[in-house]
């Protein structure tokens, strides 16, 4: 698979279209004849899992705005980010990618009882906790435009699920081990990681940061090692995934998960039941339970 950084911050639609044909000639293919059966050849435009195209008037604009605003969440959301990534810098392929945290059928999975906080979430509570946690950055109020376009595109892309049921590589696969050698995944970072996202880990023009400054925060789930392993077992690197074999995975993210990155306040208030799994990275204050 080539790898596309020119994806990187680029908001928009027909993006791959624009790349691929001259406008043109696109308006040409919608103009003529029938529509393709396989819409994915006049690449780009955005489908439902079940096929369905965005539909015309002020949905329409609202889920095309909510794509907008996963694939360039800082320009169009500055005061709500606090670090160097997007929405789609984890959830890959614009949130399509099984094994990536894919967004399709997310709408579906909410309200979702959860055992970080000990209540029932929302949609719009899980999306803030990646604005807070993954972003490193300030939640959404529930009416803000914004999120409701988020919203609706999360529920464009889940047309035909069934609420509560789930989806094939829905999440992320967890790693197993509970922990990694950070030598041999030092080692290994060199040599498969850092021609994209730096020696330093702090992100290059063509892959965000692991860790530093302009990281995800402690509190973010893609802080834990078995999340970190699982991701980066199925889909890094970039541009050839499934190379990283689990044990080359966990040592490496052993290896990054030890690195500095922002603090979380409030963290300790997590799993407040006391059922924090064992790879979280902090210290909870509820007493473990058996
Ligand atoms: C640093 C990586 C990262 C970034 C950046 C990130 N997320 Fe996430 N997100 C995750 C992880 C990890 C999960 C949890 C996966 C699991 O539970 O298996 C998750 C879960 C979610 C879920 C629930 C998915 C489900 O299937 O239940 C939603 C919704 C979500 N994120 C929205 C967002 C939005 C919106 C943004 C941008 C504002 C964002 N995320 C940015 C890592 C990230
Ligand atoms: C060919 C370039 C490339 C290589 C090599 C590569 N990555 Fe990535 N990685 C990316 C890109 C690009 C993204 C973000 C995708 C996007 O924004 O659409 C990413 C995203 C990530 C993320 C989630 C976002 C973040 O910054 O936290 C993690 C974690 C990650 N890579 C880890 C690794 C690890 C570990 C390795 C080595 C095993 C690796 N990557 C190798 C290009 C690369």
């Amino acid at each position: 698979m080539p790898m596309s950084p020119a994806r990187t911050g680029r908001p928009g639609l027909a993006h791959s279209a624009a790349g691929r044909f001259p406008l043109a000639l696109l308006g040409m293919l919608v103009a003529c004849g029938p529509k393709p059966a396989t819409p994915a050849g006049v690449a780009g435009e955005l489908r439902g899992p079940d096929g369905s195209a965005v539909p015309e008037g002020g949905i329409g604009r609202s889920i095309r705005r909510g794509h907008a605003l996963l694939v360039a969440t800082r320009d169009s959301l500055p005061d709500h980010v606090g670090n160097a990534l997007r929405c789609t810098s984890c959830h890959l392929d614009e949130g399509r990618k099984p094994g990536a945290i894919p967004f399709t059928g997310v709408y579906a999975r909410f309200p979702q009882y959860r055992s970080r906080v000990a209540a029932v979430q929302r949609l719009e509570d899980r999306i803030n906790d990646c604005f807070e946690r993954s972003m490193n950055g300030r939640a959404l109020a529930f009416d803000d435009p914004a999120m409701r376009d988020i919203v609706a595109y999360f529920a464009f892309v889940s047309r035909g699920i069934a609420v509560g049921d789930s989806v094939p590589g829905q999440g992320v696969t967890l790693g197993t081990a509970l922990a990694g050698d950070t030598v041999a995944g030092a080692a290994y970072f060199v040599t498969s990681c850092a021609r994209c996202h730096g020696a330093t880990g702090d992100g290059t023009t063509i892959a965000p940061p692991l860790w530093g400054p302009r990281s995800f925060n402690i509190g973010a789930g893609m802080g834990r090692l078995r999340t970190l392993t699982g991701f980066i077992h199925a889909n890094m690197p970039f541009d050839k995934p499934g190379t990283t074999s689990e044990v080359d995975a966990v040592n490496v993210a052993a290896y990054v998960a030890a690195q500095s990155r922002p603090d979380f306040p409030g963290k300790e208030r997590d799993w407040p039941k006391g059922d924090a799994p064992p790879d979280v990275p902090y210290r909870t204050l509820a007493k473990p339970k058996k």
